[in-house]
Protein backbone atom coordinates (compact mmCIF):
# COMPACT_ATOMS: atom_id res chain seq x y z
CA UNK A 1 0.00 0.00 0.00
CA UNK A 2 1.05 3.46 -0.95
CA UNK A 3 2.79 5.72 2.47
CA UNK A 4 0.36 8.54 2.87
CA UNK A 5 0.53 11.80 4.27
CA UNK A 6 -1.43 13.97 6.11
CA UNK A 7 -3.56 16.35 3.94
CA UNK A 8 -2.37 20.38 3.96
CA UNK A 9 1.37 19.40 4.42
CA UNK A 10 4.21 20.36 1.99
CA UNK A 11 4.50 17.61 -0.69
CA UNK A 12 7.31 14.87 0.43
CA UNK A 13 10.70 15.48 -1.43
CA UNK A 14 10.17 11.76 -2.83
CA UNK A 15 6.92 12.51 -4.13
CA UNK A 16 7.78 15.91 -5.67
CA UNK A 17 10.42 13.96 -7.46
CA UNK A 18 8.55 11.65 -8.81
CA UNK A 19 6.17 14.66 -10.26
CA UNK A 20 8.52 16.66 -11.68
CA UNK A 21 9.96 13.55 -13.41
CA UNK A 22 7.19 12.12 -15.11
CA UNK A 23 6.32 15.80 -15.64
CA UNK A 24 9.64 16.72 -17.39
CA UNK A 25 9.62 13.42 -19.20
CA UNK A 26 6.53 14.53 -20.32
CA UNK A 27 7.40 18.06 -21.29
CA UNK A 28 10.72 16.22 -23.27
CA UNK A 29 7.86 14.46 -25.40
CA UNK A 30 5.05 16.92 -25.95
CA UNK A 31 7.04 20.23 -24.90
CA UNK A 32 3.82 21.81 -27.35
CA UNK A 33 1.00 20.55 -25.32
CA UNK A 34 2.88 20.59 -21.94
CA UNK A 35 4.14 24.25 -22.03
CA UNK A 36 6.53 23.84 -19.05
CA UNK A 37 9.25 22.60 -17.74
CA UNK A 38 8.02 21.76 -14.11
CA UNK A 39 4.97 21.45 -12.22
CA UNK A 40 3.63 24.33 -10.66
CA UNK A 41 4.53 24.84 -7.22
CA UNK A 42 2.22 25.54 -4.25
CA UNK A 43 2.19 29.29 -4.12
CA UNK A 44 0.88 29.03 -7.45
CA UNK A 45 -1.29 26.40 -6.79
CA UNK A 46 -3.15 28.10 -4.16
CA UNK A 47 -3.14 31.59 -5.38
CA UNK A 48 -4.89 30.09 -8.46
CA UNK A 49 -8.31 28.83 -6.23
CA UNK A 50 -8.62 32.49 -5.13
CA UNK A 51 -12.70 32.01 -6.34
CA UNK A 52 -13.08 29.08 -5.23
CA UNK A 53 -12.79 30.57 -1.17
CA UNK A 54 -14.43 33.84 -2.27
CA UNK A 55 -17.60 32.85 -3.01
CA UNK A 56 -21.35 34.89 -3.57
CA UNK A 57 -23.07 32.23 -1.72
CA UNK A 58 -20.63 30.59 0.92
CA UNK A 59 -23.33 28.01 1.78
CA UNK A 60 -23.90 26.77 -1.25
CA UNK A 61 -21.66 24.07 -2.90
CA UNK A 62 -19.56 25.26 -6.55
CA UNK A 63 -18.44 23.12 -9.50
CA UNK A 64 -14.88 23.64 -10.74
CA UNK A 65 -13.06 22.55 -13.98
CA UNK A 66 -9.51 22.14 -14.22
CA UNK A 67 -8.23 22.17 -17.18
CA UNK A 68 -5.05 20.92 -17.79
CA UNK A 69 -3.96 18.86 -14.85
CA UNK A 70 -0.75 17.63 -15.50
CA UNK A 71 0.81 16.08 -12.85
CA UNK A 72 -1.91 17.10 -10.07
CA UNK A 73 0.05 19.91 -8.15
CA UNK A 74 -2.90 22.60 -8.76
CA UNK A 75 -5.45 19.73 -8.12
CA UNK A 76 -4.24 18.39 -5.11
CA UNK A 77 -4.57 22.49 -3.73
CA UNK A 78 -8.41 22.54 -5.25
CA UNK A 79 -8.81 19.81 -3.26
CA UNK A 80 -7.69 21.03 -0.22
CA UNK A 81 -10.04 24.40 -0.98
CA UNK A 82 -13.08 22.22 -1.73
CA UNK A 83 -16.52 22.59 0.53
CA UNK A 84 -18.51 19.71 1.43
CA UNK A 85 -20.76 19.18 -1.49
CA UNK A 86 -18.02 20.71 -4.22
CA UNK A 87 -17.58 19.06 -6.89
CA UNK A 88 -14.00 19.07 -9.41
CA UNK A 89 -13.78 17.75 -13.19
CA UNK A 90 -10.46 17.14 -14.21
CA UNK A 91 -9.49 16.90 -17.84
CA UNK A 92 -6.09 15.75 -19.32
CA UNK A 93 -5.85 14.45 -22.90
CA UNK A 94 -1.86 12.78 -22.12
CA UNK A 95 -2.72 9.43 -21.14
CA UNK A 96 0.85 9.21 -18.76
CA UNK A 97 -0.90 11.86 -16.73
CA UNK A 98 -3.94 10.59 -16.40
CA UNK A 99 -3.38 7.28 -15.12
CA UNK A 100 -1.19 9.37 -12.59
CA UNK A 101 -4.08 11.34 -11.77
CA UNK A 102 -6.13 8.15 -11.07
CA UNK A 103 -3.57 6.63 -8.76
CA UNK A 104 -3.56 10.64 -6.68
CA UNK A 105 -7.49 9.95 -6.38
CA UNK A 106 -6.30 7.32 -3.89
CA UNK A 107 -3.31 8.03 -2.33
CA UNK A 108 -2.94 11.67 -2.00
CA UNK A 109 -4.33 12.51 1.33
CA UNK A 110 -6.04 16.01 -0.26
CA UNK A 111 -7.69 14.71 -3.61
CA UNK A 112 -8.56 10.99 -2.07
CA UNK A 113 -11.04 12.86 0.21
CA UNK A 114 -12.28 14.42 -3.06
CA UNK A 115 -12.56 11.63 -5.31
CA UNK A 116 -16.22 10.65 -4.81
CA UNK A 117 -16.67 14.14 -5.87
CA UNK A 118 -14.15 14.04 -8.84
CA UNK A 119 -13.91 12.87 -12.19
CA UNK A 120 -11.05 12.47 -14.55
CA UNK A 121 -11.77 13.20 -18.70
CA UNK A 122 -8.78 12.05 -20.73
CA UNK A 123 -9.92 14.60 -23.25
CA UNK A 124 -8.93 18.28 -24.72
CA UNK A 125 -11.04 21.00 -23.19
CA UNK A 126 -13.10 21.70 -25.72
CA UNK A 127 -14.19 18.27 -26.59
CA UNK A 128 -16.31 17.90 -23.43
CA UNK A 129 -19.01 19.44 -24.70
CA UNK A 130 -21.04 22.70 -23.90
CA UNK A 131 -23.86 20.95 -21.75
CA UNK A 132 -21.48 21.76 -18.69
CA UNK A 133 -21.89 24.26 -16.31
CA UNK A 134 -19.23 25.59 -13.74
CA UNK A 135 -18.87 28.22 -11.27
CA UNK A 136 -15.32 28.34 -11.23
CA UNK A 137 -12.65 27.55 -13.84
CA UNK A 138 -8.85 26.90 -13.51
CA UNK A 139 -6.95 26.78 -16.33
CA UNK A 140 -3.12 25.33 -16.77
CA UNK A 141 -2.81 25.57 -20.26
CA UNK A 142 0.04 26.73 -21.97
CA UNK A 143 -1.60 29.28 -24.33
CA UNK A 144 1.94 30.71 -24.90
CA UNK A 145 2.63 27.35 -26.99
CA UNK A 146 -0.30 27.95 -29.36
CA UNK A 147 -2.40 29.58 -31.69
CA UNK A 148 -4.22 33.08 -31.62
CA UNK A 149 -7.12 31.28 -32.89
CA UNK A 150 -6.72 28.09 -30.26
CA UNK A 151 -6.63 30.60 -27.24
CA UNK A 152 -9.35 32.17 -28.88
CA UNK A 153 -11.89 29.00 -29.42
CA UNK A 154 -10.46 27.92 -25.82
CA UNK A 155 -11.76 30.85 -23.81
CA UNK A 156 -15.01 30.69 -25.65
CA UNK A 157 -15.38 27.53 -24.75
CA UNK A 158 -14.51 28.42 -21.21
CA UNK A 159 -17.18 30.78 -21.38
CA UNK A 160 -19.80 29.16 -23.14
CA UNK A 161 -19.43 26.83 -19.86
CA UNK A 162 -18.90 29.40 -16.81
CA UNK A 163 -22.09 30.41 -15.16
CA UNK A 164 -22.97 33.81 -15.03
CA UNK A 165 -21.19 35.38 -12.39
CA UNK A 166 -18.28 32.72 -12.67
CA UNK A 167 -14.44 33.36 -12.61
CA UNK A 168 -11.82 31.98 -14.38
CA UNK A 169 -8.45 31.56 -13.32
CA UNK A 170 -5.46 30.68 -15.62
CA UNK A 171 -1.72 31.51 -15.51
CA UNK A 172 1.60 31.76 -17.44
CA UNK A 173 5.28 32.77 -17.39
CA UNK A 174 6.45 36.19 -16.82
CA UNK A 175 9.14 37.49 -20.06
CA UNK A 176 8.66 34.32 -21.93
CA UNK A 177 7.66 36.93 -24.92
CA UNK A 178 11.00 38.62 -24.40
CA UNK A 179 12.82 35.37 -24.17
CA UNK A 180 11.30 34.40 -27.22
CA UNK A 181 12.06 37.84 -28.63
CA UNK A 182 15.97 36.96 -28.55
CA UNK A 183 16.09 32.76 -28.78
CA UNK A 184 12.91 32.22 -30.98
CA UNK A 185 12.75 31.98 -34.53
CA UNK A 186 10.79 34.83 -35.96
CA UNK A 187 7.70 33.37 -37.19
CA UNK A 188 7.42 31.54 -33.17
CA UNK A 189 7.76 34.86 -31.47
CA UNK A 190 4.98 36.26 -34.25
CA UNK A 191 2.84 33.40 -33.31
CA UNK A 192 2.88 33.46 -29.68
CA UNK A 193 2.73 37.67 -29.79
CA UNK A 194 -0.52 37.08 -31.60
CA UNK A 195 -1.50 34.73 -29.06
CA UNK A 196 -1.02 36.99 -26.06
CA UNK A 197 -2.95 39.65 -28.05
CA UNK A 198 -6.40 37.41 -27.73
CA UNK A 199 -5.63 36.95 -24.21
CA UNK A 200 -4.59 40.54 -23.55
CA UNK A 201 -8.34 40.91 -25.23
CA UNK A 202 -10.45 39.01 -22.93
CA UNK A 203 -8.39 40.24 -19.97
CA UNK A 204 -9.19 43.60 -20.68
CA UNK A 205 -12.62 42.99 -21.09
CA UNK A 206 -13.16 41.00 -18.25
CA UNK A 207 -10.07 40.65 -15.97
CA UNK A 208 -10.93 41.26 -12.20
CA UNK A 209 -7.53 40.65 -10.89
CA UNK A 210 -3.83 39.91 -12.21
CA UNK A 211 -1.37 38.45 -9.35
CA UNK A 212 2.56 37.37 -10.15
CA UNK A 213 3.86 34.53 -8.90
CA UNK A 214 7.76 35.06 -8.24
CA UNK A 215 7.94 32.11 -5.83
CA UNK A 216 7.13 29.30 -8.93
CA UNK A 217 9.83 27.81 -11.15
CA UNK A 218 9.49 29.90 -13.94
CA UNK A 219 8.44 33.06 -12.19
CA UNK A 220 4.43 33.60 -12.91
CA UNK A 221 1.33 35.45 -13.34
CA UNK A 222 -2.35 34.67 -12.86
CA UNK A 223 -5.23 36.68 -14.62
CA UNK A 224 -8.52 35.91 -12.73
CA UNK A 225 -11.67 36.89 -14.94
CA UNK A 226 -15.51 37.17 -14.52
CA UNK A 227 -17.98 36.57 -16.99
CA UNK A 228 -20.50 38.76 -17.06
CA UNK A 229 -24.40 38.45 -16.60
CA UNK A 230 -25.20 39.20 -20.08
CA UNK A 231 -22.58 37.68 -21.95
CA UNK A 232 -22.28 36.41 -25.78
CA UNK A 233 -19.63 35.59 -27.98
CA UNK A 234 -17.96 39.02 -29.50
CA UNK A 235 -14.32 38.97 -29.21
C1 LIG B 1 1.71 23.83 -18.21
S1 LIG B 1 1.08 22.18 -17.99
C2 LIG B 1 0.24 22.44 -16.43
C3 LIG B 1 0.12 21.18 -15.64
C4 LIG B 1 -0.36 21.38 -14.21
N1 LIG B 1 -1.66 22.01 -14.15
C5 LIG B 1 0.62 22.22 -13.44
O1 LIG B 1 0.26 23.35 -13.10
O2 LIG B 1 1.74 21.75 -13.21
C6 LIG B 1 -0.22 22.13 -19.19
C7 LIG B 1 -1.09 20.88 -19.19
O3 LIG B 1 -2.18 21.11 -20.09
C8 LIG B 1 -2.42 19.92 -20.82
N2 LIG B 1 -3.12 20.33 -22.05
C9 LIG B 1 -2.57 20.83 -23.19
N3 LIG B 1 -3.53 21.14 -24.08
C10 LIG B 1 -4.72 20.84 -23.50
C11 LIG B 1 -6.09 20.96 -23.89
N4 LIG B 1 -6.43 21.46 -25.10
N5 LIG B 1 -7.05 20.56 -23.03
C12 LIG B 1 -6.73 20.09 -21.80
N6 LIG B 1 -5.45 19.97 -21.35
C13 LIG B 1 -4.46 20.33 -22.18
C14 LIG B 1 -1.04 19.32 -21.03
O4 LIG B 1 -1.09 17.94 -21.34
C15 LIG B 1 -0.38 19.63 -19.68
O5 LIG B 1 -0.58 18.59 -18.76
Amino acid sequence: MAATQSSSEPLRPDRRLRDAGLFIRQAFQTFRATGAVAPSGPALAHALNRFVDDRTDPAAPITILEAGSGTGPVSRAIAAHMREGDTLDMVEPNAQFVEYLHTLLKTDPDLSGVADRTTVHEALVTDLGTDRRYDVIISGLPFANFTADEVRAIMEYYFTVLRPGGHLSFFGYLYTKQVKAVIAPREDYLRQARSSWVVDEWVNRYGVGTERILPNIPPAWIHHLRKPEEWSATL
